[in-house]
């Protein structure tokens, strides 16, 4: 078991500095995922801490060592990779076995630990077999048997589901979590999926060109977004985000939508964030915060507005809509199959007291 400290850590390749000094505290047992877009620094982050790619700045500390120059083997990290990267002339049970043989270990410890990984893992059955004969889920849980039979500190992962199907994805995750849940070993996940981040995690790590964006717990970090890039990551559908005319006498606040007459009963929290005089804000509001409000299951909204029906996309069990109000596009979340009709007219409900305020140069969240 460990805890893992990452102060200033750079990654530089050439002139080019592709992680800007990243400060990040991971708790014995925790489950920390990185997550951001294709290219923000995720995985060289990971590589770093697995030491398969030197560190240009910082300290990295496993435990109490400082590991910045300790090689891989001797890190007590086990990582495992999107493509699997099993022996394809192996068994699975000399995959589970081959990094144990190169430490010399006893045949008898070799196989007890094999065949332990193989129970956590429900691989029992197959261990005779060749990756060739099995599917991609058990494909992937061999992989992670690998880095269970090192007895490792910390497990490792780099979006170690992007190759399997959707289902598959879902239920690997599970087992992921539940693997987590019974092993408590430090762990570090990296994915662009911030449905997997928000699943899995103890605490999400949002990054952003080489930088931590915000971390936080999954709802902290859904909750309160500290700028639009992280409102509109972490969530799905996205936040709507749109731009809003405000006015401040004293006491008296008026807030706009553009190319909306009727003012927008901002709740006292938000509302106070606005300063004297007058100005443009962006304010962000969840698919899931805005209703068709004559609809029984509609929670009492804190504004009701004419709005027209752009586009339904029916899932089953609720829809996405995008709705016009004025010259702004939302994305609504409905329940239910009694469901508008393209081009039609409805009464929306917006939740305000869940939206969020942001500057609108700096994208920063105005409550911070
Ligand atoms: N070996 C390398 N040489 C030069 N640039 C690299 C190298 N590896 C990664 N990069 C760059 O570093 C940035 C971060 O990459 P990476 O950590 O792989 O992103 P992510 O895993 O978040 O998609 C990218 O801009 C990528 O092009
Ligand atoms: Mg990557």
């Amino acid at each position: 078991m460990a805890e893992i400290k990452l102060e200033k850590i750079e990654k530089s390749y050439g002139s080019t500095k592709v992680v800007h000094g990243i400060d990040l505290e991971i708790n014995d047992k925790e489950f920390v995922v990185l997550v951001g877009p294709s290219g923000c620094g995720k995985s060289t982050t990971l590589r770093m801490v697995a030491g398969l790619e030197e560190i240009s700045g910082g300290n990295l500390i496993i435990g109490d060592q400082t590991v910045n120059t300790v090689s891989p083997s001797d890190r007590g990290v086990a990582m495992v990779f999107q493509d699997y990267a099993l022996y394809p002339h192996m068994t699975v049970y000399e995959n589970m076995a081959f990094g144990l043989r190169l430490k010399k270990l006893s045949e008898s410890e070799i196989d007890e630990r094999v065949q332990e990984a193989a129970r956590m893992l429900d691989l029992g059955p197959y261990l005779k077999r060749k990756p060739a004969a099995l599917s991609g889920g058990q494909r992937q849980r061999v992989a992670m048997g690998r880095a269970v039979v090192k007895k490792a500190k910390v497990f490792l992962f780099d979006e170690p589901l992007s190759n399997l199907d959707a289902k598959l994805r879902a239920k690997m995750r599970a087992e992921i979590k539940r693997f987590h849940l019974n092993s408590k070993t430090t762990t570090v996940y990296v994915t662009h999926d911030q449905l997997e981040a928000m699943t899995l995690a103890d605490t999400i790590v949002v990054m952003k060109d080489g930088v931590i964006e915000q971390s936080g717990t999954p709802l902290e970090v859904f909750d309160n977004p500290n700028s639009t890039f992280v409102a509109t990551f972490i969530g799905s559908p996205s936040m709507n985000l749109s731009d809003i005319e405000w006015k401040r006498e004293g006491e008296r606040v008026v807030v706009k939508f553009k190319g909306v007459s009727t003012e927008l009963p901002l709740p006292e929290d938000k509302a106070k964030l606005l300063p004297e005089g007058s100005g443009s804000a962006t304010l962000g509001i969840r698919p899931s915060d805005i209703f068709i409000s004559n609809k029984e299951s509609c929670p009492s909204p804190d504004w009701i507005v004419e709005a027209e029906v752009l586009m339904v996309e029916a899932l089953g069990k609720n829809a996405f809509v995008t709705f016009k109000i004025g010259e702004n596009e939302f994305m609504g979340e409905v329940m239910g199959r009694d469901l508008p009709t393209e081009g039609g007219r409805v009464t929306v409900g917006l939740n305000l007291c869940h939206c969020h305020l942001f500057d609108q140069k700096s994208g920063r969240n105005l409550n911070i």
